[in-house]
């Protein structure tokens, strides 16, 4: 994909999916594709690893076919070594490279890597730089607004991101020190996409109830929702409606059930029977946040061992006058 599709695509549907570390890989991709978002994006993956071909990386990295635009994200702070991965993973078939600046997990950070990158604007830069030369399909960022609130740098950062050769950057409405809180920083980003040349996508408790408030409010080319996806593809659509003013209709419970069979049923094909159900059991009662009882449900499902048992337990969710519950 040539950099001006990939900014046309991301300006007409505003939506980019995120990248989500133990949630968005290739079972739960497969489910998101159904809801035809415009680009789909790996978890992160580690840059070296991707060199190594760490089988578990390589399996990471599986695509998922369809009409929508697939992304990578890399981790890494070593500029070549970000350039030998974005050359390999572009020979796989990937049509973007994102550049992750802004993983807050201690290992990560401890290694220089993630938004610790935001403190080394010229290596944050050079990586960017030798990601671009190495490939010819667009390469995106996606950042804080600083390490921690005292080096909120993500103004001057983000035009020399723009300067290295970035298409777009993803700004991740908080700090570092921030991680997940509250008090998104909508201001700030509006001020980042006022200021650069390249599109700024918003990101930070984004949800299909404040989406268009985002988008307006940040000047932002689209909205990129994080944890409001998992458990819940139906947030691509809703969007979708959203920004199109149609009106969006929300699965029924029968809906709502078969989409979560398949999800368990492609997890335990991927990552085996066992392991797959012990994926799901974190991930199920995300599907039913608003049921009555929720608290039941996290519990049993903690017990569930072999896909039959989801069924089983799915089986006893049920609808009165609108309201779900689990007995
Ligand atoms: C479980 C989890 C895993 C995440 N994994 C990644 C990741 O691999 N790469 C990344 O750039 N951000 C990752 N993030 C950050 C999200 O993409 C997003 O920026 C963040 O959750 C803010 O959006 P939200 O407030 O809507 O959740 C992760 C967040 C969570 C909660």
């Amino acid at each position: 994909m040539n950099k001006t599709d990939f900014v046309t695509i991301l300006s007409k549907k505003q939506l980019f999916l995120p990248p989500l570390s133990g949630f968005t890989d290739y079972p739960y991709r497969t489910i998101l594709s159904r809801f035809s978002p415009p680009f789909i994006i790996t978890e992160m993956v580690n840059a070296k690893a991707v060199i190594m071909k760490n089988r578990k990386t390589m399996e990471m990295l599986k695509i998922v076919k369809g009409e929508h635009k697939n992304g990578v994200q890399l981790l890494g702070n070593d500029p070549f070594e970000m350039a030998q991965a974005a050359e390999k993973v572009h020979s796989m078939g990937f049509d973007y490279i994102d550049i992750n600046m802004g993983c807050t997990v201690k290992k990560v950070i401890s290694k220089g890597q993630g938004v610790a990158l935001m403190k080394n604007e010229q290596l944050a830069c050079d990586i960017v730089e030798s990601v671009s030369n190495s490939v010819d399909i667009p390469v995106t960022v996606k950042m804080r607004l600083g390490y921690c609130d005292q080096t909120r740098n993500v103004i001057s950062l983000s035009k020399k991101l723009e300067g290295s050769g970035a298409v777009a950057l993803t700004i991740h409405g908080r700090t570092g020190e921030k991680k997940f809180g509250p008090n998104l920083e909508y201001a700030t980003i509006s001020q980042v996409a006022r200021s650069l040349s390249i599109p700024v996508v918003a990101n930070g408790g984004i949800t299909p109830m404040n989406a268009l408030t985002v988008l307006k409010k940040t000047d932002a080319i689209a909205v990129m929702p994080g944890r409001s996806i998992i458990g819940n593809p139906w947030v691509i659509t809703e969007i979708r409606c959203l920004f199109e003013q149609i009106p969006y209709l929300g699965p029924t419970l029968e809906q709502k059930k078969k989409v979560v069979l398949d999800h368990g049923s492609l997890l335990c094909d991927f990552y085996g029977e066992r392991s797959g159900i012990v994926h799901f059991r974190k991930i199920l009662p995300r599907y039913f946040e608003t049921c009555q009882n929720l608290r039941g449900l996290k519990h049993d499902v903690t017990s569930i061992n072999i896909l039959s048992e989801v069924e089983t337990l799915i089986d006893r969710i049920h609808e009165t006058a609108g309201i779900i519950f689990y007995h």
